[in-house]
């Protein structure tokens, strides 16, 4: 999708569509009252007959109206004016967007950049409509042979007032590198496990230092055996496709500035391994590698903007087969940092391949460590599909990720992973288990993590109920690229 940004006069701009906003109540947003008016109150007969109450996200498409320009106008609820927050106003931005998705319309003006939404100002409009009509009119159809005839709306125009115009520009662009990283990642996650290997997602990332100036580093199987990495390997000696250690860095901060690490689980299929997961829904093992988009989603996103700060990116990525030499339930494996691991399932795979990336990022020197993993089942059941869980050995980095979360709308829950958890993870037979029970599964996954998380500030997103969504509406939701990015935005500021 194209946008712009303009100036421009409701009834007389010349689109498919003018999209304008009314408030429950039936009070006219200013763009809705200059239809009015140029129409002779044409709005307000709608109102009448009761077919537009203005409820938040109610939408009513109506056509040819008397002097406007436009073929359409769309009506958008916008709810109580004095209720008009953050999640309001998001809310009325996807409702314009979905209400066209299916219909003719290719061109818009939307009007609702200048509506007063608190402590907002036309940047955050503007940036806020640009990640909200490219999420929502995103489609993965690459490998369906009859694409749909209607392509929804390619190009929106996003109306501001004068005084507004540089911020939206400013707001834009940096909407517009944030929907790309979104984007990025759901593409990555939805891509089919036949397609999107190890392999592929490191060549994914030679493309990004190409066409984004990110510097890219590819490690290896060899490589990796001279460093020690023998939890990562282990899961990945069950598979025919070789495992990659992906390092990339973003070098936008002065140079001797300690990085930002994010560490991504790159599982690229996970069945389960020997413990062998059932068949009901496996497909969706496929996007056992939502870490790892997220951060290279995360790296676009700050390339384009330029974002000046250093961040490295480690992404260990392999498969989780059963094979003839696949590890085995009761193997005992030696990860980097010298701790051995008793592997009592083989499908708690995550946190050991994400060990060694940890006692990797050690030669960085950061200021912070934050991995991404959909990690646990258990994650789904303590928190559903809205919050990512959130688990930090350093209370202020949590604070910083949380308030990154509800600035961008991604949202994360601070979970606890006190030590009295950590005997869940003893063994008779080698330095941890790598599973701890049933009980406080996300936690004590964390809890195994922190292990190798000893020597810097280091935050844990479990993002196993919010990378992806199940059923109808199945698909990658580039989630938490949003939370990641605003987490180093701020941290510029
Ligand atoms: N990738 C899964 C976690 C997962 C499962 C995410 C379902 C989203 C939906 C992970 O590798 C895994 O299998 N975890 C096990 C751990 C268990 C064996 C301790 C789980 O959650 O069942
Ligand atoms: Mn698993
Ligand atoms: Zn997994």
């Amino acid at each position: 999708m194209e946008f712009s940004i303009k100036n421009g006069h409701p009834e007389k701009q010349n689109h498919d569509c003018v999209i304008v906003g009314v408030y429950e109540g039936g009070q006219l947003s200013d763009a809705a009252k200059a239809i009015n008016v140029a129409s002779k109150d044409y709005l307000s007969g709608i109102l009448k007959s009761g077919d537009m109450e203005g409820k938040l996200a109610s939408t009513l498409l109506l056509h040819h109206l008397p002097n406007v320009a436009s073929d359409r106008v769309l009506l958008v609820g916008l709810g109580k004016a004095n209720e008009m927050d953050e999640r309001a106003y998001r809310k009325a931005v996807a409702a314009s967007i979905k209400a066209l998705s299916h219909g003719g319309v290719e061109t818009a003006g939307i009007f609702l950049a200048e509506l007063g939404v608190k402590k907002h100002n036309a940047h955050w409009k503007a940036a806020q409509i640009v990640e909200i009509a490219s999420d929502c009119s995103y489609r993965f159809d690459h490998y369906k042979s009859k694409k749909p005839e209607h392509k929804g709306i390619t190009k929106l125009v996003i109306n501001v007032d004068k005084i507004g115009t540089d911020d939206a520009e400013a707001g834009l662009k940096q909407g517009l590198a944030l929907a790309n990283g979104v984007s990025f990642a759901k593409d990555l996650g939805n891509l089919q496990p036949n397609i999107c290997t190890p392999t592929y997602l490191a060549e994914q990332a030679e493309a990004l230092a190409k066409t984004h100036g990110v510097k890219v580093q590819v490690l290896e199987r060899a490589e990796m055996e001279k460093l020690g990495m023998g939890s990562f390997l282990g899961v990945a000696q069950g598979s025919v496709q070789p495992p990659k250690l992906i390092v990339l860095h973003h070098h936008g901060g002065k140079k001797n500035q300690k990085p930002v690490v994010l560490v991504g689980k790159g599982i690229t299929f996970d069945t389960g391994g020997i413990s062998l997961k059932p068949g009901a829904e496996m497909d969706e093992m496929k996007y056992d590698m939502c870490g790892a988009a997220s951060v290279l989603g995360t790296f676009k996103a700050i390339a384009e903007m330029n974002l000046a700060i250093n961040v490295v990116g480690v992404i260990p990525t392999c498969e989780n087969m059963p094979d003839g030499n696949a590890i085995r339930p009761g193997d005992v494996l030696t990860s980097m940092s010298g701790l051995t691991i008793e592997v009592l399932n083989t499908d708690a795979e995550g946190r050991l391949i994400l060990c060694d990336a940890l006692t990797y990022a050690e030669r960085f020197e950061p200021d912070a460590v934050v991995d991404i993993a959909t990690l646990t089942g258990a994650c789904v059941i303590a928190l559903g599909h809205h919050a990512t869980g959130l688990f930090s050995n350093k209370d202020s980095l949590a604070v910083e990720l949380l308030k990154a979360g509800e600035a961008s709308q991604d949202r994360a829950w601070h979970m606890p992973m006190w030590d009295d958890y950590q005997p869940q993870l003893d063994t008779n037979f080698a330095d941890m288990a790598n599973i701890g029970g049933r009980a406080g599964g996300s936690i004590t996954a964390a809890c195994f993590l922190s292990r190798f998380a000893k020597k810097y500030d280091w935050a844990h997103l479990d993002v196993a109920g919010t990378a992806w969504k199940s059923g109808k509406e199945k698909g990658g939701t580039g989630r938490p690229v949003p939370l990641l990015t605003q987490f180093l935005i701020s941290r510029v500021k």
